[in-house]
């Protein structure tokens, strides 16, 4: 598959089968992870990989954001914490999102699924796995085999994200391309809006 098919086709799993992720697995993960850029390539990582049932279940009392939990956490065969060390880099957090992103993406690679979990309980997964105190934890993914193949949530169209050169110019697409690919009520709604601009 190419780069942006993975892209746009690695989904947030939270359903996965109880076979455990096999080192070559999490290897070819952590690579990716290892892989990502960092500001000042300085590297303040660190991945806790954990695949101990009874610390996973713990792990997944913490995982939650007042009412919001992720009772999925507590499922996933392999969890694996992503922190920095806080006076290493004032980067960090921007350092282990994107190892993060990579792993999410080497995993749908290989057929695993993944889920961010950014609502958790810092303090208390650090009491749990003796994370010392100069080490923050920035969030935890859950990896497994996919029990499930979720629907892909809505994107907001790229026309209302993006902006050129300045922020008031977003872009349009001329007339003569929406002419041409539009069927004709759309084309004489879009030539009422076209007009009224
Ligand atoms: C910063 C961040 C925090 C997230 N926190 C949670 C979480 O705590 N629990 C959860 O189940 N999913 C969490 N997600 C997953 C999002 O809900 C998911 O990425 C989003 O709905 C888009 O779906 P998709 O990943 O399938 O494209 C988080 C994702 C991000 C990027």
């Amino acid at each position: 598959m190419d780069l942006i098919s993975l892209i746009k086709a690695r989904r947030s799993v939270r359903l996965y089968s109880e076979e455990p992720i096999k080192d070559e697995e999490l290897e070819i993960l952590l690579e990716a992870a290892r892989w990502a850029p960092t500001g000042a390539n300085l590297q303040p990582w660190h991945f806790i990989v954990v695949r101990d049932e009874n610390t996973r279940k713990e792990i997944s009392k913490y995982a939650k954001f007042f009412f919001f939990k992720s009772s999925h956490v507590g499922n996933a065969p392999c969890i694996i914490v992503l922190c920095y060390e806080k006076e290493k880099s004032r980067f960090g957090i921007y350092d282990v999102t994107l190892a993060g992103g990579n792993i999410l993406l080497a995993a749908e690679s290989i057929g695993l699924g993944t889920c961010w979990i950014g609502a958790f309980d810092e303090k208390k997964i650090k009491e749990l796995l003796q994370i010392p105190e100069n080490v923050s934890v920035v969030a935890l993914i859950t990896v497994g085999r996919p029990k499930e193949k979720p629907t892909a949530p809505p994107r907001i169209e790229l026309e209302k994200i993006v902006h050129y050169e300045t922020w008031s110019n977003v872009k349009r697409k001329s007339f003569s391309d929406n002419f041409l690919k539009s069927g004709p009520l759309s084309i004489f709604r879009k030539l009422i809006k076209y007009v009224s601009i």
